[in-house]
């Protein structure tokens, strides 16, 4: 996501601070900026791009002289991507200035609530609103202040604050967004991540959620939400500044991999306000949803089997028929075109060549798009009709995970929503489904502890030739991404098979020790599953299944089973997923090869 470096001390502030940024370049941003403070005035600059324009209009930070300052790589979230988006953002009066990370989820509340009182928005940004309100609740002590913000706002954010009326001091706070304050002798850093500012200093102070910081050149002062002063102890950072920018995890894919919980949070907890999913923003009434009679979803790749999952579970959910279409097949089979239909485009980068032209096709055909993107402002996002925007951030890996867990939350979210107002679940049913959405996240995170079993298996199969994954329903959709990443990035000739449709010809392929890999989480899908995964056993396959904590009889079929936990049928895919990408990722590990750059791929495909 976006990237935060801030500096207090004796050196110039700007150089420091442009330096610390381009550290963190690799999480991937759109645009930049930095406020500098010369005792005087906070002077600011912004540019979108690269940062390398930030650095050149600002000769290296040469013309922001300074000891404090703030600065700010963002990645879009609200509002595209605009010099004026770009951080930081300042009160009407400049005498405010603030960097923020993450999302404030209840902004256009807050936002309407202060343009009433009088105040002016100059970006489409929900982080302006933090500056206003700094403005509202500022009676001289900036923590009091910022406490009374942070009481109010909702959302995820790692700030960074300066106040003109305090002088060579900058303040932070976080809640649910990483942030990190380092110390050395001559100088206090802040930053969003410690790679940032490791050049500096190897003395960190990790903050904790609701914690503020104000550093000065005397001080570092924490407290807790209520102003209360609290202790912390610096922690001595030992990783190498490579290890450090993937947060010390081996590989990107690895903390992708284990941003998924966060990823579907982030996606869902915006467009959920009291019992009720908000997606005002997709520009379908109420009238228009009741009237679809056909939803056409169109991608590549892990997208596409996104759509697949999305297929089956706006058909269980809101009964709508839906095709789903490879891109690169939907734009030449010329395609029919309905009134009362609704074509989805899903993509992570919004650049794919393939869905850019079926979404172009289906335009000029009259149909209405929504696209279901992860990067703002990339051009499948400005040229749909509608965005539902996946907040997954910068994916860097090229084999997706996290992007991929967002975009099945996007498919669950419009299924819900169609499926209230077309009145196809009851309320019951429907608050049902809200409270084990909200749960997914949770689930998620504790499916990761499960890691070394994976390993354990993984290593196994290193030597491995073929793979087959099989599975029915929703979890046949499962396997089409599975069977993907395992392939992409070990170089293992893997298939998925809907599980009933083996015995049609691919069967023959079974002989002894062929590793199956079935997914059986549907509880009316299992014993079929069970029936194939005993056929394929009788041809000598040795099957590791993946299930349900309740179905613990699958150990008396299956070789090896990894369980997962229950949610509702239809996410169950979310949960599923996890285990699976991990196995890909440690036979990938286990056969030394380059897991985050998979040969002969690339993370956009924006040719043909
Ligand atoms: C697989 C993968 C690709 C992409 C596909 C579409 O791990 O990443 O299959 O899903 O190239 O890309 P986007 O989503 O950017 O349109």
């Amino acid at each position: 996501m976006c990237g935060i470096a801030g500096y207090i001390g004796r050196d110039q502030a700007a150089p420091i601070i442009l330096d610390g940024l381009s550290r963190l370049e690799y999480r991937g941003y759109d645009s930049a900026g930095i406020a500098v403070y010369d005792g005087e005035k906070i002077h600011m600059q912004k540019a979108m791009g690269r940062l390398r324009v930030l650095e050149e209009m600002t000769q290296h930070g040469a013309t922001l002289p300074g000891f404090c300052g703030i600065g700010h790589t963002r990645w879009a979230t609200h509002g595209s991507p605009s010099d004026t988006n770009a951080h930081p953002h300042m009160n009407e009066e400049n005498t405010i200035a603030v960097v923020h990370n993450g999302i404030i989820e209840n902004y256009a509340v807050l936002k309407s609530r202060l343009e009433k009182k009088g105040y002016r928005f100059a970006s489409e940004t929900d982080t302006e609103v933090l500056a206003h309100m700094l403005t509202e609740y500022y009676r001289g002590d900036p923590v009091e202040a910022i406490e009374k913000v942070m009481h109010r706002v909702e959302g995820s954010y790692a700030l960074g604050i300066m106040f003109l009326d305090h002088p060579h001091h900058i303040y932070a706070a976080r809640k649910d967004s990483p942030l990190v304050v380092g110390e050395r002798e001559d100088g206090k850093f802040i930053a969003s991540d410690v790679p940032a500012i490791l050049h500096y200093t190897r003395s960190v102070y990790y903050m904790e959620n609701e914690e503020i910081v104000c550093l000065s050149n005397e001080h570092t002062r924490f407290f807790n939400v209520d102003g209360e002063s609290i202790q912390k102890e610096p922690v001595t950072i030992d990783w190498d500044i490579h290890a450090a920018e993937k947060g010390g995890y081996e590989h990107f894919m690895l903390k992708e991999i284990h941003e998924q919980p966060q990823a579907i949070r982030d996606t869902v907890s915006p467009r959920i306000r009291e019992n009720e999913i908000d997606l005002d923003d997709i520009g379908l009434d109420e009238e228009k949803i009741r009237g679809l009679r056909r939803i056409s979803v169109v991608a590549c790749g892990s997208a596409y089997h996104t759509g697949v999952t999305g297929k089956y579970v706006l058909e269980e959910l809101a009964r709508i028929p839906v095709e789903v279409d490879l891109a690169s097949e939907y734009r030449y089979r010329n395609p029919i075109y309905e009134p009362d239909s609704l074509t989805i485009v899903v993509s992570q980068s919004g650049e794919t060549a393939d869905s850019l032209a079926a979404l172009r096709d289906a335009k000029a055909h009259g149909s209405q798009v929504l696209a279901i993107v992860n990067v703002v402002g990339s051009s499948i996002a400005r040229e749909a009709d509608n965005v539902l925007y996946t907040w997954a951030g910068p994916e860097i890996s090229v084999a997706t995970t996290k992007a991929y867990s967002a975009q099945l939350a996007a498919f669950y979210l419009l299924a819900l929503k169609f499926a209230q107002i077309r009145g196809t679940v009851t309320p019951e049913r429907f608050r049902t489904l809200l409270d084990a959405l909200r749960r997914l996240p949770g689930q998620a995170e504790s499916l990761l502890a499960q890691k070394e079993k994976i390993q354990y298996f993984a290593n196994h199969y290193l030597a491995t030739e073929h793979i087959f994954f099989m599975g029915r329903g929703i979890d046949y959709a499962l396997c089409l991404e599975a069977s993907l990443k395992l392939k992409e990035i070990s170089y293992i000739h893997s298939e998925a098979y809907a599980a009933g449709e083996l015995k049609h010809g691919t069967i023959s392929l079974m002989e002894n020790g062929t590793l199956v890999v079935a997914v059986a989480t549907q509880d009316a899908l299992y014993p079929k599953t069970v029936s194939n995964i005993v056929e394929v056993k009788t041809r000598g396959a040795f099957v590791m299944a993946l299930t349900t904590f309740k179905h613990n009889d699958m150990e008396k079929c299956a070789d090896y089973v990894l369980y997962v936990p229950e949610t509702e049928g239809p996410f169950m895919g979310s949960l599923s997923i996890i285990p699976l990408q991990l196995f890909a990722y440690y036979v990938s590990l286990g056969r030394g090869l380059d897991v985050d750059k998979p040969r002969n791929l690339a993370k956009s495909v924006t040719v043909e």
